[in-house]
């Protein structure tokens, strides 16, 4: 049992790490200990007890609080803050009780309670022993009569060992430039990384990582993210007094709940976890609890797809995706998607969005023919949609023209020439539903493209139950309930979350989607760097990538295909252009990988020479049994002369003789780990090399 309770607290452990945290002689419960797991119960730091110091700063800018709330002298970046009826601002926490479950997963519950309100906090510590994560998330209950207007509620602030000089790493990117990484030095005050657009959005990522002098295969590492497609917050704050520490949760930021009786608050979960193995480890470990615990279908192999959208954007009728159809169906392709365009009055982004039914010109018939169609050259039929919207030219706005979020007295700014609906109501959550669950329940489709194209603006509620500003969250948990609720109804369809690119690429979504498209920037060079920055929280298998054909004058059809291929392989260029040597090529790396792609949407990943510092990249793929492994080596510009770096591959059983194509001689794992090798290459030239095990 990974659970520990002594006098000193608690300590959970996993497989490798430890957390612990206990009350102090004051009775505050107060940060332990987070690293490598130790031997002995007994080894673990007692709390930290309270010290005096001087009247200009309370004892929390030393103590680390384990879950502080706004009271008394806390001048630190609190968790929690809440106004009681009587206008008091001011939370005092005290430990109230604990419990513990066994199963499925061990879970942790620590209660905590005002010392004069009716105000119940709940701290939720679940234990994934194998993954080396653990899940926090925490409970409000108002357990009195008056509402209690809850301002801020984060669901885990984390505590590095004492002292300061940590880096934090972030991702920072806007649309069609996603997934940046920042690595800076943490100085004392507070740095904030944040959403306020009612997605995570492209500028900022629910997804930190702390480290002192790591890179990507050693160091200590301490990395979280938060299960939330909305507005969050991440804090890192330094104090006077050298404590470092990380706050995840909801964004303050014009929130506000009031909490009734009866109706608790329960925040999303964070996720975090400590490896003394670097940032590539820190990756591996999310890699494997996405796959094999968040997906729907963690373990079922992605089919290839092609989507229509860069060849035909909203021109799309049976015929020309018919024809696109076939040439897709030739290459190997295995699903095929049509996106923006198909329903009632769409012809451009103006007009359409709300009403889910096939447009009458291009579809007399309904989708039916074309599915069969589809289906008959032996693929699976996929289709777009972008329920969370409405264009003012809709017959769905006409009606209900209060659907969308808006203040009544201001201009309701359009975007992309369109409003989004409240999900955060009952009714549209039913439109959205019911509207769905007919396309689905009548056609065979197998996968679906939910988009997301604009951020909230005028954030107006009207007849909101509560505070209006609940909108921010209860906007998601109304998305998810949709959503959920479509999954349970057709649970066999793959969904794939997309917001404008990457908008919207969280675990919180994962719950419902396999796949996340990651970019409109479908330029490979580019994507490279993209996708070096997704794999920091997210698993190959859920990265989609289309091969299209922006860049086609200067980067070559194959390298295109092997950036692609380094995630779940996608098609999105106008096949019709494709001259027969462009098929063949095509069809020639689509059968590649379907030899390899075990390996990429299963396997180990491994960041041998990050594209976002170099010109010259690698990345590898190794199969859980170690017995194969995938290399893929990019040259994107670099005049010549160029020294080519060694590549030390990874992850192979170091005792054990590998063959790696294109040498002819096989080595053991260590060799090709220790001394490595040298892929040439030209300018935007690239290799895919295989590798494998000697029986
Ligand atoms: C934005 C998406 O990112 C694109 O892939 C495409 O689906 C368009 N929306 C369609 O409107």
């Amino acid at each position: 049992m990974p659970i520990h309770a002594s006098p000193n607290g608690w300590v959970l452990e996993t497989r490798h790490t430890a957390y612990a945290f206990g009350l102090n002689q004051a009775g505050l419960l107060t940060h332990r200990y987070w690293g490598a797991r130790l031997p002995y119960l007994a080894d673990y730091p007692a709390p930290f007890d309270p010290v005096h110091w001087a009247s200009t700063d309370g004892f929390h800018h030393f103590v680390p609080e384990e879950y502080p709330a706004y009271g008394g002298v806390k001048y630190i970046d609190p968790c929690l803050k809440a106004t009681f009826a009587d206008e008091v601002r001011d939370v005092v926490l005290g430990y109230e009780d604990f419990s513990v479950k066994d199963s499925p997963t061990p879970e942790l519950a620590v209660r905590l309670r005002d010392s004069y309100y009716p105000l119940r906090v709940t701290l939720h510590y679940r234990v994934h022993e194998a993954y080396d994560l653990i899940e926090r998330w925490v409970t409000l209950e108002n357990l009195g009569a008056d509402p209690i207007l809850v301002e801020r509620v984060f669901s885990a602030k984390w505590t590095m060992p004492h002292g300061d000089g940590y880096s934090l790493t972030h991702m920072y990117g806007r649309w069609s430039d996603e997934f940046n990484l920042q690595r800076e030095t943490l100085t004392p005050g507070l740095k904030i990384i944040e959403s306020r657009r009612i997605i995570p959005s492209h500028r900022a990522v629910p997804w930190f990582s702390v480290d002192k002098n790591a890179d990507e295969d050693h160091g200590d590492v301490w990395f979280g993210t938060l299960a939330w497609s909305g507005n969050f917050k991440i804090t890192a704050e330094v104090t006077e007094f050298a404590s470092t520490r990380v706050s995840i949760g909801l964004n303050d930021w014009d929130f506000a709940w009031q909490l009734k009786p009866n109706e608790p608050l329960v925040t999303p979960p964070a996720f975090s976890g400590y490896t003394p193995h670097g940032f590539g480890a820190a990756s591996r470990i999310l890699h494997d609890y996405v796959r094999d615990e968040l997906l729907p279908h963690g373990r079922v192999l992605h089919k290839i797809l092609y989507n229509s959208w860069e060849a035909t954007l909203f021109n799309v009728d049976e015929t020309s995706q018919a024809h696109l159809a076939e040439i897709a169906a030739n290459m190997g392709v295995e699903l095929f998607v049509m996106d923006d365009g198909w329903f009632h009055n769409r012809n451009w982004d103006n007009a359409g969005l709300g009403d889910w039914f096939p447009d009458q010109v291009k579809f007399p018939h309904g989708l039916g023919g074309l599915i069969q169609r589809v289906n008959d050259l032996g693929m699976d039929f996929g289709l777009w949609v972008e329920p969370e919207m409405v264009n003012p030219d809709s017959d769905l706005y006409r009606a209900h023209p209060d659907w969308a979020i808006h203040f009544p007295t201001r201009a309701r700014t359009e975007s992309r020439n369109q409003l989004i609906l409240n999900m955060a109501r009952a009714d549209v959550q039913e439109y959205i539903i019911a509207a769905l669950d007919k396309i689905l329940s009548g056609n065979n489709i197998a996968f679906i493209k939910w988009d997301m194209n604009r951020p909230a603006s005028e954030p107006g509620w009207q007849d909101a139950p509560g505070d209006p500003r609940e909108l921010w969250v209860r906007y998601v948990y109304g998305l998810y309930r949709v959503w959920g609720e479509l999954r349970r109804r057709h649970p066999q369809v793959i969904w794939q979350s997309c917001s404008s690119g990457g908008g919207r690429p969280d675990f919180g979504i994962l719950q419902f989607a396999d796949q996340v498209w990651v970019s409109d920037n479908t330029e490979a060079t580019k994507r490279l760097s993209i996708q070096e920055g997704f794999s920091q929280f997210m698993p190959a298998i859920t990265m989609e990538a289309w091969v299209t054909d922006w860049g086609k004058e200067l980067v070559p059809l194959e390298f295109r295909f092997h950036v692609s291929m380094c995630g779940s392989l996608g098609v999105g260029g106008n096949l019709l252009e494709w001259d027969q040597a462009e098929r063949q090529l095509g069809s020639d790396c689509i059968q590649l990988y379907k030899a390899i792609r075990h390996i990429i949407q299963f396997g180990d990943q491994y960041r041998l020479l990050a594209p976002q510092k170099h010109a010259y990249s690698a990345v590898q793929y190794v199969s859980k049994d170690k017995g194969e492994s995938v290399l893929f080596v990019f040259r994107t510009h670099i005049p010549d002369p160029f020294n080519f770096p060694v590549l030390h591959l990874r992850g192979l059983e170091p005792g054990t003789l590998y063959t790696v194509e294109g040498f002819e001689q096989p080595r053991s794992g260590a060799a090709w780990m220790e001394a490595g090798l040298k892929v040439e290459l030209k300018n935007l030239q690239s290799k895919v090399l295989r590798i494998k095990q000697v029986s």
